[in-house]
């Protein structure tokens, strides 16, 4: 993004998705709600503004979808919302095959309170420290709780193939997983509690973590707006320079460096502090 004026400036962009289990359970799940989620925990997965939750296979999810503005979503296959799909003004749906949304698609919903309720949650989320850490899961694996808060931080999440990651905990354990990267779960792959561990005691945050640094590329001027996003590395449309958008860092050569801005979230606003 391109500096327009000095001082904090609100951005009408979030790329955030946050939100309870995607699980195959019951029609409504009411011990997927999560307190930490305020409004939003009316929501199993709420994209945010100009986000897209993407369903493919036999995925579903157990309860309902809100979809953020000018967000999509989008179902194939024998995909299913078990409950119903809200969308914000400019969103979007469709659906192909035996896809379903059992409680019915609902247009130009007024979601600011769930927004702001998500909003919060996922800046309190990527504030929390690491307590695991991986790079990328993509096979079955089991992630044990040690009793607690267990904050999991994640490159990419990318299941397929009915590979299914086992996040295991007693009574005391919680779950929050910060996912900076991919989160994909096709097939008949998924995230499961066992244990003692509930569905309510999960928090995904997707990309929840906002970076902001100077469109233009140092090699020349190439709009990194439009670049190719991945991990936390956006790669230049025009040469294919990458750049690490924590730090502005070129990611081969770290001495050549773009502005990178801080970043303070309040309420439904993102701020980024520019230069005096
Ligand atoms: S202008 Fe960005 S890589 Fe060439």
């Amino acid at each position: 993004m391109r500096p327009a004026t000095r001082g904090f400036l609100a951005l009408a962009v979030l790329f955030s998705l946050i939100s309870t289990p995607l699980a195959a359970a019951d029609a409504t799940c009411d011990s997927c709600a999560n307190a930490a989620l305020g409004e939003a925990q009316t929501c199993a997965v709420f994209a945010l503004d100009g986000a897209t939750v993407e369903l493919t296979g036999g995925s579903q999810v157990d309860g309902n979808a809100c979809i953020g503005a000018d967000g999509e979503l989008t179902m194939s296959g024998g995909t299913l919302v078990s409950g119903s799909a809200s969308l914000a003004s400019g969103a979007m749906s469709s659906s192909s095959g035996k896809a379903t949304v059992g409680g019915g698609v609902m247009n130009d919903v007024d979601l600011s309170a769930q927004r702001d309720g998500a909003l919060g949650a996922a800046a309190d989320a990527a504030a929390q420290s690491c307590t695991q850490t991986f790079e990328r899961l993509r096979g079955a694996q089991t992630i044990s709780g040690t009793g607690g808060k267990n904050v999991i931080c994640v490159g990419d999440v990318d299941l397929s193939g009915g590979a299914r990651i086992i996040l295991s905990g007693g009574t005391s354990d919680t779950f929050l997983l910060n996912v900076t990267g991919k989160f994909s779960l096709s097939g008949s792959s998924r995230i499961q509690v066992a244990g003692d561990l509930q569905p309510g005691g999960v928090l995904y945050n997707v990309e929840g973590t906002v970076y902001a640094t100077s469109n233009v590329c140092l090699h020349r001027g190439g709009p990194l707006g439009q670049g190719l996003l991945e991990g936390h590395s956006v790669m230049c449309p025009w040469h294919a320079w990458s750049w690490d958008v924590r730090t502005g860092e070129n990611t081969a050569n770290p001495i050549l460096r773009i502005p990178s801005y801080e970043v303070r979230v309040e309420g439904g606003d993102v701020l980024v502090r520019l230069p005096e």
